[in-house]
């Protein structure tokens, strides 16, 4: 594990490296970014968003909290979402989960770890909602990433039933949310196949704008 005074000179390092490679780099992007993605993912330091994807700084705009949540009361996610969306207009939002997160296992491991219950409740209660599920595997392992699934799969729709979402699709903005979820074993991603990318994905009773299909 480097210092921390080793951390400024591998900044120093990685800016001349980048300069020497594309000399107008930093200029460009000190006048816009235009990330096409917005990664939601897990803070866990082995799921870095850059580095999973191969994307250089400017082309992804990322927001990472435990457990990779959606929750309508967030309001450092609610804004992040509105600025990706309205702003900087994203084409695909990310939702990434890991399998063996720390956070899907505390949610329910039956203990108390302090504030962090309340921000994991919602994951508790998707557990319980498919316990049926969730008690058909025989071991911890794969029923913890099975859950891994089920939370990115949850979040995916969170993400596609706030209002910004889907007046972005009003409007006829191209934007498609994505679920996938990656692998500390081997560093892949996984494309969970249940992106949502307009407004007849969803079920009557999440569709906040244009009223109802019927009506
Ligand atoms: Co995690």
């Amino acid at each position: 594990m480097p210092k921390l005074y080793e951390l400024l000179s591998n900044n120093v390092k990685w800016s001349e490296q980048m300069t020497r490679e594309d000399p107008e780099f930093f200029q460009r992007l000190v006048h816009a970014q235009s990330p096409e993605y917005l990664w939601i993912g897990c803070s866990d330091s082995r799921v870095p968003a850059n580095e999973i994807v191969g994307l250089l700084p400017g082309e992804i705009f990322v927001h990472r909290n435990i457990a990779n949540l959606v929750v309508h009361t967030d309001f450092n996610c609610m804004s992040v979402l509105e600025y990706s969306v309205e702003v900087l207009k994203v084409k695909h939002v990310l939702v990434v989960g890991h399998y063996g997160c720390g956070g899907v296992r505390a949610a329910i491991s039956r203990t108390s770890f302090g504030l962090i219950d309340n921000w994991l409740y919602g994951i508790k209660n998707l557990y319980y909602r498919n316990k049926y599920r969730m008690d058909s595997f025989d071991n911890e392992e794969d029923r913890l990433n099975f859950l891994c699934e089920l939370n990115v799969m949850q979040q995916v729709k969170n993400v596609a039933h706030t209002a910004v979402v889907q007046r972005a699709w009003e409007r006829g903005q191209p934007l498609t949310i994505h679920g996938w979820i990656y692998s500390l074993k081997d560093g892949l991603a996984k494309d969970l196949g249940i992106s949502i990318k307009g407004l007849d994905d969803l079920a009557d009773e999440y569709r906040v704008v244009n009223g109802l299909k019927d009506g």
